[in-house]
């Protein structure tokens, strides 16, 4: 079968306040992103990239930075209108870019007219659109814990009930066991599809429906260092998150973007950020008819340690079989950037340009956090411009498009958030420097484009590595190459076929021809092996 767009493309996730600022605001907007989509592609010296994921862009209090809708069918002042968002989603399809919106159907803000009316009285009937449990306010009705702390309901005095809030209390879940809920969420998706998204990263998708009967959550048993729900907290969300009954919801949103472009071609697409309660069952999202893709997590906090990276593929290509299709994602809004990660622990640079080969060379569809392929680090954000309330602001620093002030980003005195190092590390310096990071990350799109091996070919380990080496072979029936990692600090030395060197993170290599591969600390290699 011939991949779909979607498993040929090089993904961009655009953090839209901190992309650019077109008016002056010192925040980040939508016209901010449509004039400098010929950074991304459809100009020479494009990245290559083929679609864009923007976070939310919706009218919100902003209590979690647009986590918190409170208009599904708008866009938030700071960031423009609806007619910015036309002009971003014409100028991106001129350019063979597809736009991806998040959707955050889990919880709404409760500024959104929905919760307002539902809180308002229990006789109101939108009052069964949020999970609302009658009671006293010494006993909440389960032991749930919200994602970012705390009891997971809220006592509202007036009505004498809680609500289920599963992140912060101004964030209400939804109740997708009430059809208008669904319904309206499906309207939704028309909405956004009618405008020309190409299809949505919804929002904690794994956990849109609850138990009906509210159970206790019993206590986390396993525990894995590089799983990052399992670094949330002690319990084990059996009852709250992953019941079967959420693919029932996730089939109805399919059977809506299915009935949009000619239903064959899977012309729009669902991307969900999955949180299953166990990694191996990732894939049980990706079916034809649920999930085209799903994040894959398990980058997101490993540590640069080539026996975590092949555990990680490993288990990810044992469960995903052949049938699914994987992603890869190293760093996003929610998490400390890898390279700031990295760089606790050695040659930061030299990581950074290893750990994008990886990225961009395994089997699956790759995800870019804007900045990462410049090297952007977290900003470091003094306590009292601190924004977001779970301290994730470093990694949602302004795009560092020069050494000019606020890094090209805003010509504001202050921008929403403080500006990382890009007197150092910037856009303009590395553009046209073939040795920079920037140009790693071009070079490789482009040979991922032009190599079907990298594109579609399966995923094989390779057989005797060093364990500080990842090393795979990736294989079409007319094509072989061979991807070498060496994550450790020392040469290391690798019996492979006779080949040519495509590409190499460090010294110009690129048509070397060997007979046994050298890597030099921290270098990677990919090989066109001749047999
Ligand atoms: C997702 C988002 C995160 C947000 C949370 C609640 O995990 O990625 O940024 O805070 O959902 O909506």
């Amino acid at each position: 079968m011939p991949l779909k767009w979607w498993q040929r493309a090089v993904f961009y996730q655009i953090y839209p306040r901190s992309f650019a600022d077109s008016n002056g605001d010192g925040i980040g907007d939508l016209d901010g992103v449509t004039a400098h989509l010929d950074y991304l592609n459809g100009s020479a010296d494009s990245l290559g990239i083929d679609a864009i994921w923007l976070n939310p862009v919706n009218p919100s209090p902003l209590d979690d930075w647009g986590y918190d809708v409170s208009d599904y069918c708008g866009i938030h002042p700071d960031l423009g209108d609806l007619a910015s968002f036309d002009r971003l989603v014409a100028a991106a399809h001129r350019r063979g870019i597809r736009v991806i919106v998040d959707l955050v159907p889990n919880h709404t803000s409760n500024q959104h007219p929905w919760f307002i009316e539902s809180r308002s009285s229990a006789a109101n009937p939108k009052r069964d659109w949020y999970i609302w449990v009658p009671g006293s306010p010494t006993r909440p009705p389960n032991n749930w814990q919200s994602t970012f702390g705390g009891s997971a309901w809220k006592f509202e005095a007036a009505t004498r009930a809680w609500y289920l809030h599963m992140f912060l209390e101004q964030q209400p879940d939804l109740n997708f066991r009430n059809p208008e809920v669904v319904e309206a969420i499906h309207d939704v998706i028309r909405f956004w599809l009618d405008r020309g998204a190409d299809g949505f990263r919804i929002d904690v998708i794994a956990g849109l429906i609850k138990d009906a009967q509210l159970r206790d959550n019993p206590l986390r048993t396993a525990t894995d260092p590089d799983i990052p729900w399992h670094a949330k907290g002690t319990q084990d969300p059996l009852y709250s998150h992953d019941r079967p009954e959420v693919h029932d919801i996730i089939r109805g949103f399919r059977r809506v973007s299915e009935s949009y472009g000619d239903g064959a071609s899977d012309d729009r697409i669902l991307v969900g950020e999955t949180w299953p309660r166990e990694h191996e069952r990732l894939a049980d999202f990706l079916r034809p008819d649920e999930l085209e893709l799903a994040f894959n997590f398990r980058f997101l906090l490993a540590r640069y340690d080539a026996s975590r990276f092949r555990a990680a593929i490993e288990q990810t290509e044992r469960s995903f079989g052949a049938g699914a299709w994987p992603t890869w994602t190293l760093s996003n809004h929610d998490f400390p950037r890898h390279i700031t990660r990295y760089s606790r622990e050695g040659d930061t640079d030299a990581r950074a340009r290893v750990a994008a080969v990886m990225l961009l060379t395994l089997r699956g569809t790759p995800f870019i956090y804007y900045g990462e392929e410049i090297g952007m680090r977290d900003a470091a954000i003094p306590a009292e411009l601190k924004l977001d309330p779970v301290g994730r602001d470093g990694c949602r620093s302004p795009m560092q498009w020069s050494a000019a002030r606020n890094g090209g980003f805003s010509t504001n005195d202050a921008t929403w958030l403080p500006c990382g190092d890009f007197k150092a590390v910037n856009v303009a310096q590395q553009l046209n420097d073939t040795h920079s990071l920037l140009s790693l990350y071009r070079r490789l799109i482009q040979l991922r484009k032009q190599t079907p091996a990298l594109a579609e070919g399966t995923y094989r380990e390779f057989e005797s590595a060093a364990e500080d080496c990842l090393v795979f072979h990736r294989e079409t029936p007319s094509q072989h190459v061979i991807v070498a990692l060496n994550m450790s600090n020392e040469p290391r030395e690798l019996k492979t076929p006779t080949g040519k060197i495509l590409l190499s993170t460090t010294a110009e290599r690129a048509g070397e021809s060997i007979a046994s591969l050298s890597l030099a600390p921290n270098e990677a290699v990919i090989l066109g092996a001749s047999a």
